[in-house]
């Protein structure tokens, strides 16, 4: 048995346990990459400055966040067909996320119907929107605040199908076709073949009563790219809980967010997965955080905890966490994302005590230092 030390051993295993068809899907960005990349280097333009002479003999990573306690100052994202990586999947997640004492956000898309996962998972579980067609919104939302779900989040960074080009070259599709790639690849890997197909992960179970074509077009990523402000007034109107807005990038777009009544914005690219060319969110995070007053989340690239405490450091309430806890159910379901999430919170709690910080909270833009990007490559040559 490998030993699993960080969130790479995890992302190692994943791979070579998933066809690759559906690692690819897990991992793969928009365009070539370039997302991923810049998720991941934006990291090191922060650096942390270590202060001394502090008690930090007692540590507390736990954080508030609307008016709750998290345990760790970080929560589950949302993501869809969570069951390809194990049956289930999400289930997994939301148990896994309630043992650690945070939130878990389940997917429109998910596989796991929001009721389900309600009667299944205890702990705080919040409900991600995408609008596909407006009356069904409406329709989930309510089935959301019947199971119990009091956080809303509205997905609003998929205004059209990201060119996903591993996908492309793979052939993706769901439910996966049977293609000969697809075989062969299920062939090499009979354990995740017989998990997978045993519990028939190949449906959407929010849409399963859905008469309409809504799953089919929200597979094939066709949101409605005619939402403005006022579907957000809309939404804010007709929920009577909490209402975050994900995917926002723009400061000015952060302000009118919070105008419109959200209780906090996720400042996120999708992990890399929509447009190519976005900035990383923890870059945009010092500027939001500068111009607006209200709770900020982030997310897209997290691996480490010394990444989390960077982000709590610049302003961030709280981060989410994509596929760091996906590669832990990818290779040992619920226990595999308990594993995951202990990583985080052992190298948050090391962090905190390396920097002479005793309590998440007490995390500021004091114990950070800014490396001015290198720009040397871009200056003209002399003639
Ligand atoms: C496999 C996968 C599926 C995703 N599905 C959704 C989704 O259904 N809804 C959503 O709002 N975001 C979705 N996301 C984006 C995540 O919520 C989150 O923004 C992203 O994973 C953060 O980047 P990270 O994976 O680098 O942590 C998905 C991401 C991945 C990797």
């Amino acid at each position: 048995m490998p030993r699993f030390i960080n969130v790479e051993d995890f992302r190692e295993q994943a791979r070579r346990r998933l066809p690759r068809t559906v690692f690819d899907y897990l991992e793969g960005g928009a365009g070539n990459d370039r997302g991923l990349e810049t998720n991941r280097a934006a990291f090191d333009r922060f650096e942390l400055v270590p202060k001394r002479f502090r008690n930090v003999s007692v540590r507390s990573s736990a954080i508030e966040l609307f008016g709750a306690t998290l345990a760790a100052p970080f929560f589950i994202a949302p993501t869809g067909l969570n069951g390809l990586l194990w049956p289930d999947g999400d289930i997994a997640l939301a148990r896994a996320a309630a043992a650690a004492g945070v939130p878990f956000v389940l997917s429109t898309p998910s596989q796991c119907s929001i009721e389900e996962v309600a009667a299944k998972a205890s702990g705080a579980l919040w409900f991600q929107l995408y609008v596909v067609d407006r009356a069904l919104a409406d329709a989930l939302v309510a089935r959301a605040w019947t199971a119990g779900y009091r956080t809303l989040m509205l997905t609003v960074d998929v205004p059209a199908s990201p060119k996903r080009e591993r996908d492309l070259h793979n052939g993706f599709s769901f439910p996966m076709r049977a293609t000969p790639r697809t075989i062969a690849e299920s062939l090499a890997h009979p354990r995740w073949t017989y998990r997978v197909a045993r519990h028939g992960g190949q449906v959407l179970a929010n849409f399963l009563s859905d008469a309409t074509s809504a799953a089919p077009a929200l597979l094939r990523r066709e949101m409605d790219a005619s939402l403005t402000w006022t579907y957000l007034s809309h939404l804010r109107a007709s929920w009577p809980g909490r209402l975050i807005v994900k995917g926002v990038m723009d400061p000015l777009d952060a302000i009118k967010c919070f105008e419109r009544g959200a209780d906090a914005v996720l400042l996120s690219n999708h992990g890399g997965r929509q447009l190519d060319s976005a900035p990383a969110p923890i870059a945009m995070l010092p500027h939001v955080a500068a111009l607006v007053e209200g709770t900020l989340l982030v997310d897209s690239g997290f691996r480490r905890g010394s990444d989390i405490v960077k982000a709590i450091a610049l302003g961030a309430s709280a981060v989410a966490i994509g596929r760091a806890v996906l590669y832990g159910l990818a290779v040992g379901g619920e226990s595999g994302v308990r594993d995951v999430i202990a990583i985080l919170e052992d190298e948050i709690d090391n962090t905190l005590a390396q920097i002479g910080c005793a309590s998440a909270t007490a995390l500021s833009s004091e114990f950070i230092a800014y490396r001015a990007p290198t720009t040397t490559a871009m200056l003209p040559v002399a003639p």
